[in-house]
């Protein structure tokens, strides 16, 4: 293989060094610049998370009133962008217009497409995450035919967003705390993860010096995939399918036969074999939030025998597969009254402030150079063209 390594997946490759995040698999560890997610999850604000992971410390109220500040003025969207939403034919998935939009926001912020200037990153850095929030309403409400939303810049970021979620005209939007608290966990949990697919996409394209609206909407392409943050979605069509607790059992055979392409949505992770921290803060959330608003899933129920049928297995004990981030956020969400297209968006809001963290990071990084893999070549050896009709 001459002198590079065969890697399918990277597996065994450090694409590069950063500061952000660290996971320790084996033992179950995740700390946002050395803060334990468990801590984040029970103290701290997806906002201020944001400016943790792009900062590098926490910030003192000033800091934090000051970026807050810059967050909610700029989540504003251009009269134009919203011509795109209308080139949309009305059942378009939701992530298909956010990647589509945010790829646009490159055609409207051309004074942030120096990227010599450290000013200019931040501030693309900025509108990324006070506008993502604005796009996935808007795409959730083109997608059921109402009309778009201004954001409420009087509300905070949660609120915000859900008003320009449900917000109707003739009655005023009842804003729940345990509603808004539940989002803003779930999008502090899915903040950051190191070097996963979406966030290596990020970087990849960020490698060639491509503008960072462009790079997130790769990373927004990325995470769409099912083996990734597509799974939220696909967990919950999941246990839907299976309906009943009865049925589980069947599930978890199909999922273990190798001529069956059928795997549990929402088990295993590529970097965690003993547990997903997140998983086990969503587990203790979803009854709490269930509990709070009162709301009887029987898809719980059906999860949460799932689970139990699952970490007794062999197959699964073996692999060491546990119930991943992605098993019980589903569940959450319906609580909370989001449709099921929009999980992966709901996703992508929260994994935004990773990605522009990562993206500023490798900016600066005197190591950065364009990513391009190798490869084992297996096609045919050197042969001589044929003309189309001796062929
Ligand atoms: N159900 C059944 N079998 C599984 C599953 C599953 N969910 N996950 C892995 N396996 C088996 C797999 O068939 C393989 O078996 P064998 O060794 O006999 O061939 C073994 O476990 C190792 O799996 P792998 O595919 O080599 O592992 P990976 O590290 O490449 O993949 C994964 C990790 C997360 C893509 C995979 O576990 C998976 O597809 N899970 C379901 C999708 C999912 O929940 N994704 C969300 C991941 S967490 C949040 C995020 O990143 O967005």
């Amino acid at each position: 293989t001459g002198c590079f390594t065969y890697d399918p997946g990277f597996t065994a490759t450090a694409s590069c060094k950063s500061a952000i995040t660290y996971i320790d698999g084996d033992q179950g560890v995740l700390l946002y610049r050395g803060y334990p997610i468990e801590q984040l999850a029970e103290k701290s604000s997806f906002l201020e998370v944001a400016y943790l992971l792009m900062n590098g410390e926490l910030p003192n109220k000033e800091e934090f009133a000051g970026f807050e500040h810059e967050v909610t003025h700029h989540t504003m969207m251009h009269e134009r962008l919203k011509n795109f939403f209308h080139g949309f034919q009305y059942d378009a998935h939701p992530m298909a217009m956010l990647a589509a939009t945010v790829a646009s926001l490159s055609a409207f912020y051309h004074d942030t497409l120096d990227l010599e200037d450290p000013e200019q990153r931040r501030l693309a850095a900025i509108r990324l995450l006070a506008k993502m929030p604005t796009l996935a309403a808007a795409a959730y409400r083109y997608s059921i035919g109402w009309p778009i939303r201004f954001p409420r810049n009087n509300l905070d970021y949660v609120n915000r967003f859900l008003h320009m979620m449900f917000e109707v005209p003739s009655e005023p939007l009842e804003m729940n705390p345990v509603v808004a608290k539940a989002l803003d966990l779930l999008f502090i949990l899915h903040a950051d993860h190191e070097q996963n697919a979406s966030t290596s996409t990020v970087r990849l394209v960020g490698s060639t010096g491509a503008n960072p609206y462009a790079s997130v909407a790769a990373g927004i392409t990325a995470l769409w995939g099912p083996a990734h943050g597509g799974a939220n979605e696909a967990v919950l069509k999941m246990l839907a399918e299976i309906g009943t607790p009865d049925k589980v059992d069947a599930a978890v055979a199909r999922a273990k036969d190798k001529n069956d392409s059928f795997r549990l949505m929402g088990f295993g992770h590529r970097v965690y074999k003993n547990f997903d921290p997140r998983a086990k803060i969503i587990r203790e959330m979803t009854h709490k939030v269930l509990g709070e608003l009162g709301v009887n899933d029987p898809l719980l129920e059906v999860a949460m025998k799932l689970e139990e049928a699952a970490l007794k297995d062999e197959y699964f004990v073996q692999r060491r597969l546990y119930p991943n981030v992605d098993f019980y956020s589903g569940i959450i969400y319906k609580a909370l009254k989001i449709p099921t297209e929009m999980f992966t968006v709901m996703f992508a809001i929260g994994r935004t402030a990773g990605w522009v963290a990562h993206w500023l990071e490798q900016q600066v990084d005197p190591e950065n150079k364009i990513g391009r893999p190798r490869q084992i070549y297996t096609g045919s050896a050197t042969r001589d063209y044929v003309a189309i009709d001796k062929r």
